[in-house]
């Protein structure tokens, strides 16, 4: 488990910069947000984040009872799949409901909520699909998620290979971190937050088997990654699943 920082977006308090306020930051920034329908409802092309696991993804979806799409942001990359399998049950999440309320009006398969993923409460036969969230999860958090539902599907997940240097470089990035976040208290650097949480692959063989489920599937991103060169970590989508 790696901790990641970026330059934060604005100015916080010295033990905030250090913690994850993902859910307060998104409901401001979503509560500003407006969907367009017609534009979703026009979306016949997967999109990209979603073009490597296309159809894998299109054939769990076909066997799951019910499909939950979580943490979905202005919902343009997962209503592909919606307007494609258009006699399948939908619910779709996130943690303010503001912009995608009006789902439920132009389709009568969605159901919308509003929830964290801690707060979620899956039906047996739920296939629950996250896409660039799975990070703000803490290890805890992370194993009462993947312990929900059927299946839960982690698109674009961050995973590093184990090395000496990336832990060498981890350990520099949290000294730096303190130190510009101290130095930013006179004023003179820009902040850095506390993003999230990077894992390896064996960290989610780990935590399916506590869940008691298994990874069925891991398969990475061949069009992104996260960070840059020494310090980098492959986009991919892991798979939890039941164990068989
Ligand atoms: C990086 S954005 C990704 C949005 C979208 N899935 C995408 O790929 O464009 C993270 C999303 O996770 C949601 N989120 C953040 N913390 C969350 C939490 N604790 N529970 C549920 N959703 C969360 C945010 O509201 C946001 O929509």
């Amino acid at each position: 488990l790696l901790r990641f920082y970026t330059p934060a977006d604005k100015p916080k308090s010295f033990f905030d910069l250090f913690r994850i306020e993902s859910v307060h930051d998104y409901v401001e920034s979503i509560e500003s947000l407006e969907i367009d329908l017609d534009l979703l409802a026009a979306a016949t092309t997967v999109h990209s984040d979603y073009e490597f696991i296309e159809n894998y993804l299109s054939t769990l979806i076909r066997k799951a009872s019910r499909v939950v799409f979580l943490g979905v942001y202005d919902f343009s990359k997962e209503v592909y799949f919606v307007n494609r399998f258009s006699d399948k049950e939908f619910v779709v999440g996130d943690v303010s409901a503001s912009a995608i309320q009006s789902l439920e009006q132009r389709y009568k398969n969605i159901r919308v909520i509003e929830s964290t993923f801690e707060e979620f409460k899956p039906e047996n036969g739920d296939l629950v699909v996250i896409n660039i969230a799975e990070y703000f999860m803490s290890k805890c958090q992370m194993l009462r998620f993947i312990e929900k539902g059927g299946e839960v599907v982690l698109n674009n997940a961050h995973i590093y290979r184990p090395s000496f240097s990336k832990f060498v470089g981890a350990f520099l990035r949290e000294s730096r971190a303190l130190v510009v976040n101290l130095m930013s208290l006179g004023g003179l650097r820009q902040q850095w937050q506390f993003r999230g949480w990077w894992r390896t692959e064996s960290e989610y063989l780990s935590l399916a088997r506590s869940a008691g489920k298994s990874v069925k599937t891991i398969k990475t991103n061949p069009k992104r990654t996260f960070g840059h060169q020494n310090h980098s970590a492959s986009a991919a989508m892991v798979h939890i699943g039941l164990s068989d």
